[in-house]
């Protein structure tokens, strides 16, 4: 992709370079600008209802008023003004107006044209209506960008006369009617924008002219007819995207010889026939995207498709072998062949994440998916299910909603434990992948009914499935629950996205062109689609989402489209054989909240004589919202085979863990707490009370508990793989391979899952115990904190003198093994030391490699010191992680470990550092308490560091970085 974005920007760079050299002539000195100019730039503001700028400054002699820098919480503003000041005479004259991202209500100003330098324009992300303006023909302009708006009308045919224009994007607008052959004119033309309106007829043939355009994107529009047979003349053509435009096969011959094309979209253009050959002979061509069209016969003879970056053909109608060549390539470029009708290799053993195979051959073993893993077997029907997708575990009335985290990717398919399993696929184009794109978060507090379900959607840019297996056969009623949770419906450009994609039920197209907005009649509104009697005939459901590519994907950001479902659920339309004794999870209700905590309290009490403290833990527990169920000792003996040794998975500090699986195929880890001890008790309740009600992807879930007998048990969901300390630390089979990129993706997790506890859940909460025994990983290598057991609220005044302290020592923060002061500063602390121990790959506490070295710690301190930072990357990596990411952390972890929890940044802070959204600041230098000479020696010198500090040290704000 980086690739082709490089390719992509080298033509822009010349056109970008004219623009440095007038900024730089602009710098050089402070002329003036005509006065028609400035009574221009008055009127201008009229029309666009700009009401800003400051006219009582010259915007030529002084820029501060006329561009403001970039705003952090604003990443799509941009206001900026540039003259031009290299005239003869000290006469300066305008020459670039950026105007983005500012909800303009007016309409694109006439007046422009007495700007006569004007080059660039760009107002993307505005609410301007109306259209081009008729003197606009006049400007020399060189660029112009209105994405983003709300204009409408044709395109006009005059703005054919602006013969300077290399770049033209009327993208995301209203224009309608066709294109006129003017724009044929536009010689100088290079990449030219027009997806996203509402345009129709045929692409005129005089566009043939543009002989250098580099760029086409004319996707999501009403056009007619067959794809036009106009490429010959485009030789320069890189990137073409005709998806879902209106045109119809076949793809034009001219296509082959476009030499220089590197992505190519096709996407729901109703092309059939064989793919032509020549496609894989395009030498440059890196991204196919032929989804959903009629594409028939094998894809045998497309051999050096293999070298392409993203191949996306799901879909289709192709047949014939999965060539070899799927199973030799290196496994990073996501290829989606689902939906197909392949002849399947027995011997499939084509096993990677990034291929997407779902149903893509006909009958046999047609749920083998990555190849990786055959899904379990049924041991018993089901008769209704209900999904919160992308959210968390969440009962709505008497029907549970079960959690669907996964974070999703470009070719993934994640198979369920509860027998459904959802298969996403698809790249957002033209944004940098990140991992938040397959989840939708709501942008506003969600007012609605039963908005649990509806905070968290799950998206996909290209198709979404979700095959539920081991129903019982028969009829259902299907509800499919929606929000439109990202636009807005206010006078601002976030109101101009429109969402359309289409829903299939059993392969039979129920929803087309799908708005959930219009279906709910505004945003932030629930709308339930109810289908009745889906037939389920072989035990299988299959609900997909599919982008058929209709509608805005650059509003409000970029990459912002696709099918966005919150939650479904099915329930069957009768009654069901034996329906008895199916729910495990017993949801506690007010009452049942009231008797465990009266319970737990009493139980306290008699371990602890009158000491308990009665009211501040009340206080501690208010406004939790217990969501834990509760389970019978007898379900838990069944599930760990009676406590068998063999399921013991460890023994921790206050009990033993065993590893147990529910009646209904769950895995659970079930955490025996010695009864006998008073800790265990007090950990038991206070366990309870800080995670039931949290939810997040990288906080271990606490099913329930059960207090039954002298047995206290707390339920997990179980962790395949152990603990952060066992993978970086043990030894022989243990000891999981780490690659840097993992390692990368477990610091932002457990970060992440901090910065929630911290500031994001509804209850503040100090874990006062992260270690990397307390971090689990999850079969795909997520990170959740678990061993909530020390945990302790954040009150309100944010800061806690403890009497007791408690901790690991290693980890715990100096001022409060210290002086016992406590604040969420302490966790960033001992996020500081896990975040270095996962570089290193070495133990904190066991790293001495001479007893010049206190602790890993210490020689990190020694080795900045000494500027060799980068010789504590685990050599175990040998050269294989990204240097500046290593860098990154190390510094994070730094900052983290400073021994003055003020000069610590906070966790979101952590989060977005790591993340690279956010420079990290360096640890100044002098006065310095890392400096060689006051190095502490051992902890007991710690005291002696801290007080120096405070005393000589004062304390920049870290606010400043954020
Ligand atoms: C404003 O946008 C222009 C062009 O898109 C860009 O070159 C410039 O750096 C931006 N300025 C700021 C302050 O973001
Ligand atoms: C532009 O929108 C405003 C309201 O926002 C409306 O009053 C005006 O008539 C519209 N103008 C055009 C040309 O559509
Ligand atoms: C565009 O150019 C043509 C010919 O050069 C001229 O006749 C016409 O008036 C121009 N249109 C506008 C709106 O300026
Ligand atoms: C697009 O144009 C057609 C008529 O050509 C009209 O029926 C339709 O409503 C328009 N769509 C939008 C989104 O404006």
């Amino acid at each position: 992709m980086k690739r082709v974005h490089d390719m992509l920007g080298a033509m822009f760079r010349s056109g970008m370079l004219v623009l440095i050299i007038i900024l730089m002539a602009m710098e050089a000195q402070a002329g003036k600008l005509p006065k028609d100019e400035v009574d221009a730039l008055h009127e201008i503001a009229k029309e666009l209802g700009k009401k800003d700028w400051v006219f009582s400054v010259d915007p030529c002699s002084n820029q501060s008023s006329w561009e403001t820098p970039k705003l952090p919480d604003r990443p799509l503003y941009n206001n900026t003004v540039i003259c031009n000041c290299s005239f003869p005479g000290d006469v300066c004259h305008v020459v670039i107006l950026f105007l983005k991202g500012q909800d303009l209500p007016g309409v694109l100003p006439p007046s422009l044209a007495k700007l006569p330098y004007l080059r660039f324009i760009d107002l993307t992300r505005n609410y301007l209506n109306g259209t081009i303006p008729r003197e606009w023909a006049s400007l020399k302009l060189e660029s112009l960008c209105l994405n983003a708006n709300r204009l409408s009308g044709r395109i006009p045919d005059y703005l054919g006369n602006i013969t300077t224009l290399t770049y033209l994007n009327l993208e995301t607008n209203l224009f309608s009617g066709p294109v006129p052959p003017e724009l044929g004119k536009l010689f100088n033309l290079e990449r030219l924008i027009l997806s996203a309106n509402n345009l129709t007829g045929p692409l005129p043939r005089a566009l043939t002219s543009l002989t250098k355009l580099a760029e086409l994107r004319i996707s999501s529009n009403n056009f007619t007819g067959r794809i036009p047979d106009i490429f010959q003349s485009w030789k320069q053509l890189q990137k073409l995207e005709i998806q879902a435009s209106g045109f119809q096969g076949p793809i034009p011959p001219s296509i082959s010889s476009l030499n220089n094309l590197i992505e190519l979209m096709l996407r729901s253009c109703r092309i059939s026939g064989p793919i032509p050959d020549y496609l894989s002979e395009l030498p440059q061509l890196r991204i196919i995207d032929l989804s959903f069209n009629r594409f028939g016969g094998t894809i045998s003879n497309l051999t050096s498709i293999a070298k392409m970056e993203y191949l996306y053909l799901t879909n289709n109608s192709l047949n014939g072998p999965i060539p070899g060549w799927i199973k030799i390539t290196d496994g990073k470029s996501p290829i989606d062949l689902s939906y197909n009708n392949f002849s399947m290799d027995p011997e499939q053993s084509a096993c990677r994440e990034t291929l997407n195979l779902f149903k893509s051959s006909f009958g046999g073993k047609n749920l083998q998916l990555s190849g990786c893993r055959d899904p379990n077997p049924c041991t018993k029907d089901r008769y209704s299910l209900a999904i919160n997708c992308g959210g968390g575990k969440t009962t709505i009335g008497n029907i549970d909603y079960e959690e669907d985290y996964d974070q999703g990717g470009a070719a993934k398919y994640v198979p369920g434990t509860n027998n459904w399993e959802v298969s996403s696929t698809g790249q957002f184009w033209d944004a940098k992948p990140s991992s938040d794109d397959y989840i939708a978060h709501n942008k506003s507090v969600l007012r609605m009914k039963d908005s649990a379900l509806y905070t968290a959607a799950r998206v996909s840019p290209l198709s979404l499935t979700y095959y539920v297996r081991c129903l019982g056969n028969g009829n259902y009623t299907a509800k499919l629950h929606f929000a439109e949770i990202v636009f807005r419906d206010n006078s601002s450009f976030y109101s101009l996205g429109r969402r359309l994609f289409d829903v299939y039920i059993q392969g039979k197209r129920r929803l087309k062109d799908f708005d959930i907005e219009s279906a709910a009649k505004g945003v932030d509104k629930e709308y339930i689609h109810e289908f009745k009697e889906v037939t389920v005939s072989n035990k299988t459901l299959e609900i997909q989402f599919y982008w058929t590519s209709k509608g805005t994907t650059a509003v409000p950001k970029r990459a912002t489209y696709g099918p966005l479902i919150s939650a479904i659920s099915v329930k069957s339309e009768f009654k069901p054989p034996n329906d008895r004794q199916k729910k495990i999870f017993i949801v506690v209700g007010a009452v049942g909240l009231v008797l465990l905590l009266v319970l737990m309290i009493l139980g306290a009490i008699w371990w602890k004589g009158c000491l308990w403290d009665r009211i501040s833990r009340e206080e501690e527990l208010r406004g939790l919202d217990l969501k834990t169920g509760i389970f019978t000792l007898r379900q838990i003996k069944a599930a760990t085979n009676n406590f068998d040794a063999a399921n013991k998975l460890g023994e921790g500090g206050f009990g033993s863990v065993y590893k147990g699986i529910l009646l209904d195929g769950t895995t659970i880890a079930v955490k025996q707490l010695s009864s006998r001890s008073r800790q265990g008790n007090r950990e038991f309740v206070n366990e309870i009370g800080m995670i039931s009600g949290l939810q997040h992807p990288n906080v271990v879930r606490l099913y329930g508990c059960c207090a039954e007998g002298n047995q206290l048990l707390l339920v997990y969901e179980y962790m395949e793989n152990n603990s952060l300390a066992h993978a970086l630390f043990g030894t022989g089979e243990v000891q999981l391979m780490l690659d840097w990129p993992k390692r990368l993706r477990i610091c932002i997790g457990i970060a992440k899952g901090l910065a929630f506890l911290h500031d994001e859940s509804a209850l503040k909460i100090v874990h006062r115990d992260i270690k990397t025994a307390n971090v689990l990983l999850d079969k795909d290598i997520n990170p959740k904190i678990s061993d909530f057991g020390l945990a302790r609220l954040d009150e309100e005044e944010n800061t806690h003198i403890s009497t007791r302290v408690a901790g690991t020592i290693g980890y715990m923060a100096p001022e409060y093994a210290l002086w016992g002061y406590l604040t969420n500063k302490a966790d960033v602390y001992s996020f500081g030391v896990v975040a270095l121990e996962i570089v290193a790959g070495k133990n904190n506490m066991k790293f001495r490699p001479n007893e010049n070295y206190v602790c890993l710690l210490d020689w990190a301190l020694v080795l900045q010191q000494k500027g060799n930072l980068m010789e504590l990357v685990d050599t175990k990596l040998g050269s294989q992680f990204n240097k500046e990411e290593a860098m990154r952390i190390i510094k994070v972890a730094l900052l983290c470990t400073n021994p003055s929890p003020a000069l610590r940044p906070t966790m979101s802070t952590v989060v977005s550092m790591i993340e690279g959204h956010t420079a990290v600041h360096e640890v100044s230098g002098e006065p310095s308490f890392h400096g060689d000479d006051m190095r502490f020696k051992s902890f007991r010198d710690y005291d002696q560091v801290i007080l120096q500090s405070s005393e000589t040290h004062s304390i920049p704000l870290l606010d400043s970085i954020v």
